[in-house]
């Protein structure tokens, strides 16, 4: 079977590592640039909230074609980053960590994820810590690759190993552009990853290469339109149409690399993982 970059003829292979994920979306209705928290953000700018939703519901389209289970919250009024359902918590063993924002222009969401999850029968564990949900919280096999450095804060890392009682492993981010860990690292299956290596200090970097002395290298080139944001089942993986060589090392390991463009939420500093949150029962 071939395989293409082109959303609206997607070619879903199959392979026995591929799941089929349950995935929490919230479509961009409120979508706008009005405060600047990330270095992608630029408020003076006009964003084009149609076009969003357009290509948002392109991404939402690959995820029903390729057999996943969406879910969806409703977008709130006055809270234009809510399309990053990544970061409304991180959700694992059926429990849901809940988000607690560093910056107060996101606060409201963390109670709005919470209430959709206890609603849809997760058990909810209301956090003490600073964290940004799947933005800063990986899972990568049985472990939790854990992020601080521009938005969750380091002791958010022992209070999501008390929850899960897993190994969580700490890393450390240093370029304010991937301020979020799922900007700067992709989880591709359970033993394998993609990185930017300029995103994490030495201490980290160490740790990455020592773990994962496989994981494909990504390019600052595909890495600045936010290309490791890019979300997996396994086998196929959901990535920016315009990370070429991330597609390309995807394809040469046997991977299904599936192109979306998703450019007017790069304006908000999100791409395809920010806008998807995994539900894991
Ligand atoms: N404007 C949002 C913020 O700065 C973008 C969040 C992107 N989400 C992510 N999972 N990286 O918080």
């Amino acid at each position: 079977m071939t395989n293409t970059l082109a959303p609206e003829n997607i070619a879903v292979t199959t392979d026995t590592k591929a799941t089929k994920p349950s995935v929490l979306m919230c479509r961009p209705e409120h979508f706008t640039v009005s405060y600047r928290i990330n270095p992608w953000m630029h408020p003076e700018e006009p964003t084009d909230t149609s076009l969003a939703l357009t290509q948002w519901n392109a991404l939402y389209d690959t995820y029903q074609d390729l057999g996943f289970d969406v879910h969806l919250i409703d977008g709130l009024q006055g809270l234009p980053d809510m399309v990053y359902a990544a970061n409304g918590g991180f959700v694992l063993d059926g429990i849901a960590y809940g988000a607690k924002f560093h910056y107060p222009e996101r606060g409201p969401e963390g109670p709005a994820y919470m209430e959709w999850f206890r609603a849809n029968g997760f058990q909810v564990a209301e956090p003490q810590e600073v964290n940004e949900g799947e933005g800063d919280f990986l899972l990568v096999g049985d472990s939790i690759l854990a992020a601080s450095g521009f938005r969750s804060d380091s002791g958010s890392h022992q209070e999501i190993a008390s929850i899960y009682g897993r190994e969580v492993v700490s890393l450390q981010l240093i370029n304010p552009s991937y301020y979020h860990l799922d900007t700067a690292l992709a989880v591709i299956d359970p033993t394998t990853i993609a990185y930017l290596p300029s995103a994490f200090d030495d201490a980290s970097l160490s740790i990455l290469r020592k773990r994962y002395p496989d994981a494909i290298i990504a390019t600052e080139e595909d890495a600045s339109i936010l290309g490791l944001n890019s979300f997996s089942d396994g086998h196929n993986v959901v990535i920016a149409a315009r990370a070429t060589t991330f597609a390309k090392d995807l394809l040469d390991r046997g991977y299904n690399p599936i192109g979306v463009d998703l450019s007017e939420l790069l304006l908000g500093g999100g791409g395809v993982k920010c806008c998807t949150l995994e539900l894991r029962s």
